[in-house]
């Protein structure tokens, strides 16, 4: 039911947020799991953080605190999950490391929902 390739690509931008913020060593967590809302996996890091006051940024398209960032990477996995009736959490705590969490809704339930979709067209 999802597109491979982009859930990929999605996790190789966290990923790679996640090692950057982790330049000087660090732990790299991830789980998965599965809930009435759907499954998820979730990557947790070690490094920095991400403080309260850039949280409302990091999304929007070119907004990098690094050197040769692009600011394009957290947009695509936001963009992503969204095509994927999905979302995106995340959790910092500044100095503490970061977990962001992607949420994708149960295969029948999304068939169930395009079958509703189909039905009321
Ligand atoms: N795991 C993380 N730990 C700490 N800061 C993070 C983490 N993930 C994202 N950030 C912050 O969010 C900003 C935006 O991330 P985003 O992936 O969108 O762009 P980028 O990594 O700067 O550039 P790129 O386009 O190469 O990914 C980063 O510059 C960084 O400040
Ligand atoms: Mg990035």
């Amino acid at each position: 039911m999802f597109d491979a390739a982009q859930i990929k690509q999605s996790l190789i931008n966290l990923m790679k947020n996640s090692m950057h913020a982790m330049s000087t060593g660090g732990e790299l967590t991830i789980k998965t799991g599965e809930a009435a809302a759907g499954v998820w996996v979730s990557l947790t890091d070690t490094g920095g953080g991400i403080p309260q006051e850039q949280i409302k940024r990091i999304f929007e398209p070119y907004y990098t605190t690094k050197e040769k960032g692009s600011g394009l990477g957290l947009m695509i996995v936001q963009r992503i999950v969204r095509d994927h009736d999905g979302r995106l959490e995340l959790v910092s705590h500044g100095g503490k490391g970061t977990t962001f969490r992607i949420w994708l809704p149960q295969e029948e339930r999304r068939q169930h929902l395009l079958e509703t979709a189909a039905n009321e067209a």
